[in-house]
């Protein structure tokens, strides 16, 4: 049996998968995202470790004798967020996460010393982790003297499961400090933080084993000795690998709290200037690109705060049948941006709007806005040369039928869904822990699932869609403009 567990920023999913890769069964914690000030996004690392035992305790209560049965344990993480310790391992300050814009100013100032482009494959966005040390240093800086240890989510999951401080390639490439091509730590750049070396954690492929589980959680959750932990990923990493998008040409979109368009690569393909992200995978020797928005199922979220209605009740409303785009257009800026903008100031906006425009007209809007962003990334990708030909739908969004659909039309590309299944980012982090434990190999671990359907973009459509998406274009420059 192997685990796989997925620090998401709405909880932590723990999956158990046999040696055939057969889900024995999934649970869950929940988390909270606390914003304390507009742009900040912040969370204890207290919670994590709390929301990872009550997972692993709905997991024991349903399947105990599969769980003490676990040999291998990966784990998957949301990215960027600086997780800052002291030499006694004790936790700082809450962890920034990747969604936090405050370091906007630090992000710029690092960016404009080529060498972070130069070495790092992307510019330095303000919710990657190096322009949050430099905040910090700047803001609280008693803290910032303190730091012993930086660690990603995840990363700091893995410190109390084993007791090592330990990162892998997939996750650190999102740091500002890794030498992306040469996968490893650049002094130069960790320097230039006025960090050193030491206070980052060794580093391993995400294939590869980072220690094994302490014997006090062991004991607990009924293991034997020697349970190994792998390297893992961060989340899109994981969660490529659960789809098998391991080889050039696969490419999946994601509909999580941010929304993912990602493409694997067989080699390194940096395109800073497109504000694509390219970084290492987490199978060795591979990388990826991806373009990432900062609002996905966070913006039908927000609308469904607004409203009062539950997402499902607003997506339902508006039936399976796509509807060519109205006068409505939504930019889903809600926490900034960063493919293809890199702007952390912009926030969203309802242009067009009429009498008639009713909740359903408004929530058509936010879908719409959503592809609209995610084709921007499509276009950043072909920038960057990468053409796909198709993608595979992942996260809570893609349970949508008119999403879907939106998507495909938006990106005029047929949108694969895969067969029954949870193919995600703790599927992803289970099979790392297989292969880490097994010496599986990692290609033919991470194949692709069997496609339950293929949603094609409605031809009749793709000329309104692609209209909208001009004026969807031309919307982002106005109301930057307007709201200096
Ligand atoms: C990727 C990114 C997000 C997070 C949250 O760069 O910031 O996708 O990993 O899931």
């Amino acid at each position: 049996m192997y685990l796989g567990l997925d620090l998401g920023t709405s909880g932590v999913k723990a999956m158990l998968i046999d040696g055939e890769q057969k889900i024995i069964g999934s649970a869950s914690g929940a988390l909270d995202v606390s914003r304390p000030h507009p742009g900040w996004s912040e969370q204890d690392a207290a919670d994590w470790v709390r929301a990872t035992e009550q997972a692993i305790a709905g997991l024991k209560a349903a399947h105990a004798d599969a769980l003490a049965a676990v040999r291998g344990i990966g784990l998957s993480g949301h990215m960027h967020g600086a997780t800052l310790l002291d030499e006694n391992d004790a936790v700082l300050r809450p962890c920034i996460l990747w969604n936090d814009t405050r370091s906007f100013r630090q992000a710029a100032a690092l960016d404009s010393d080529p060498q972070f482009r130069a070495l790092t494959g992307n510019i330095v966005f303000p919710g990657f982790t190096a322009p949050k040390l430099a905040w910090v240093r700047e803001n609280e800086p008693e803290i910032f003297a303190k730091v012993r240890w930086v660690l990603l989510p995840k990363d700091y999951l893995r410190l109390w499961l084993t007791g090592e401080h330990v990162s892998e390639m997939s996750d650190s490439a999102g740091t500002s400090w890794l030498d992306t091509s040469k996968r490893k730590w650049s002094e130069s750049l960790l320097a230039a933080t006025q960090l050193e070396e030491r206070q980052m954690p060794d580093l391993v492929e995400g294939t590869e084993s980072a220690g094994t589980l302490r014997p006090e959680l062991a004991s607990r959750w009924g293991m034997g000795a020697g349970v190994v932990v792998a390297g893992g990923a961060g989340d899109n990493a994981a969660s490529a690998c659960g789809m098998g998008t391991v080889a050039e040409g696969q490419a999946f979109v994601s509909l999580g709290t941010s929304g993912v368009l990602f493409a694997a690569n067989a080699s390194y393909l940096p395109n800073p200037e497109s504000a694509v992200h390219a970084f290492c995978h987490a199978l060795p020797n591979t990388w990826h690109q991806m373009g990432v928005i900062l609002s996905a199922t966070d913006a039908l979220n927000w609308h469904s705060g607004v409203t009062g209605r539950s997402a499902a009740e607003l997506t339902g409303e508006l039936g399976d049948v796509l509807k060519a785009p109205g006068s409505v257009t939504f930019l889903p800026y809600l926490a900034g941006e960063r493919t293809p903008h890199n702007d952390a100031a912009i926030r969203g906006a309802f242009a067009g709007l009429g009498h008639e425009s009713s909740r359903a007209v408004l929530t058509q809007a936010v879908l719409e806005g959503v592809s609209f962003a995610i084709r921007d990334s499509l276009e950043a990708l072909r920038a960057a040369g990468t053409t796909l030909g198709r993608v595979t739908a992942i996260g809570g969004g893609s349970r949508s039928r008119y999403w879907l659909k939106s998507i495909a039309t938006a990106l005029n590309l047929p949108v694969d869904l895969p067969a029954d299944g949870d193919f995600g980012a703790a599927f992803g982090a289970a099979r790392l822990g297989l292969i880490a434990a097994t010496g599986a190999d990692p290609v033919a671990t991470c194949f692709a699932p069997a496609t339950a359907e293929t949603i094609a973009p409605e031809a009749s459509l793709v000329s309104a869609y692609e209209d909208a998406y001009q004026r969807y274009r031309r919307l982002y420059p106005a109301i930057r403009d307007a709201t200096l």
